[in-house]
């Protein structure tokens, strides 16, 4: 993002894709949360997933893209749901979500996953364990074992028997390796200046590769301290003293496992956003949540994550810290005022619907 253009506040233009399901309700509320900050921006709206395969008959329509790709930014609800699941795999919703991460060249995955202390008993651990959890799982999402070639099912002779095999190539090159590193390394940089690189360096020589570039990086970046952990350690570590983390990077497949193992960690799922960036900062945004069609219309989803989705949005497309963290703070405050959506509500809180949800965080902006 050009810093002259944000610095004189001149518009920018965001794609937003509401999706299916809860998606376009929880769209609304971030939305208003946007309009109400100093921001110029041009929001345009489209179509994807199964409400874009009911309108035109493709998940990922020619319009959307040529929208998504002239925005500075864009801002996702969810897609799916049962009522496309039947269709053929190319017209599946997935395949809306998978097209806008490839046609973008989203290759970094930031997920972050913070446990507020007033929900600390929404965490299946110990409130010890996990109250002021804090930490961001940096993932690549364009390479690794899900994208290798050669892969498949074949039937082969093994061991002298003619059986199925199934194929599957973990592969990474430095240049890939090197740029998520990248990534990583600055978004510790934003924080508190760990960063962990996981990988499985003593079986798997990909990963050593990956351990190997990673160390070559740290010089560059001398105010954060890197150390590395193995995966399977990584799991644990998560589950046993999950503070001790500020950022991890790590590999497609592994980050897969090891974001929604620490999303859990803060027990609600309606709290978390994420942002998929490409090399100009470019970025998708989104709640890790799905389009929830067990609750969609019934006023019950929880906005949060959507509206801290917008937060990410400002900081890591448009550098605009300060407004970001007016988000973050307003949301604070909201769960400091003990107002709950259904998902997160306990005891001694008061029960919001979707839209009273959106309206308390306006109030606090
Ligand atoms: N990025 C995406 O768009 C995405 C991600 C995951 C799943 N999906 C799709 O979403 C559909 C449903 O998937 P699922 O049920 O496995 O996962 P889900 O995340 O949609 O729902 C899991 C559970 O969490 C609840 N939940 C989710 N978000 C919530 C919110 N904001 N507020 C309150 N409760 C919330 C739901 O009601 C449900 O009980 C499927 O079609 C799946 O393919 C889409």
């Amino acid at each position: 993002m050009n810093g002259d253009r944000l610095q004189r506040k001149i518009d920018v233009k965001i794609c937003v894709l509401p999706g299916d399901g809860i998606g376009p309700e929880i769209i609304v509320q971030a939305l208003r949360v946007l309009k109400a900050l100093d921001l110029k921006c041009e929001i345009e709206e489209a179509p994807l997933g199964g409400c874009a395969v009911d309108a035109v008959g493709d998940p990922f329509p020619e319009a959307t893209q040529r929208l998504a790709l002239a925005a500075d930014a864009v801002l996702l609800g969810a897609v799916g749901g049962p009522k496309w699941d039947v269709l053929p795999r190319e017209l599946r919703p997935e395949r809306g979500l998978l097209g806008i991460r490839k046609l973008l060249g989203l290759f970094a995955n930031l997920r972050p996953a913070a446990l507020y202390p007033e929900l600390a008993n929404a965490s299946t651990l110990k409130p010890e364990v996990v109250a002021g959890l804090d930490l961001l799982i940096v993932r690549e999402l364009t390479g690794d074992i899900y994208f290798g070639q050669p892969r498949g099912i074949e039937t082969r002779g093994v061991d002298g028997v003619e059986q199925r095999i199934g194929i599957n190539t973990m592969i990474y090159s430095e240049e890939e390796i090197r740029r998520i590193g990248k990534v990583a390394f600055e978004a510790a940089r934003k924080r508190k200046r760990k960063l962990c690189s996981v990988d499985k360096s003593n079986v798997l020589e990909t990963t050593q590769l990956w351990r190997d570039v990673m160390n070559e990086l740290a010089p560059a970046y001398p105010d954060v301290e890197l150390t590395h952990m193995l995966v399977d350690n990584a799991a644990m570590q998560l589950v046993r003293a999950p503070k001790q983390f500020d950022v991890i990077v790590t590999g497609n497949m592994f980050g897969d496992i090891l974001s929604d193992e620490a999303s859990m960690l803060t027990g609600s799922i309606g709290m978390l956003p994420s942002a998929s960036l490409n090399e100009t900062g470019k970025g998708l945004y989104e709640p890790c949540h799905g389009s929830a069609p067990d609750i969609a219309g019934k006023g019950l989803a929880n906005p949060l994550a959507t509206i801290l989705s917008v937060a990410m949005m400002l900081r890591y497309s448009f550098a605009l810290e300060e407004m970001a963290q007016r988000i973050e703070n307003a949301v604070k405050n909201v769960l400091g005022q003990g107002l709950r959506t259904a998902d997160i509500h306990e005891p001694g809180t008061t029960k919001l619907d979707t839209e009273q949800m959106g309206d308390a965080v306006l109030a606090a902006l």
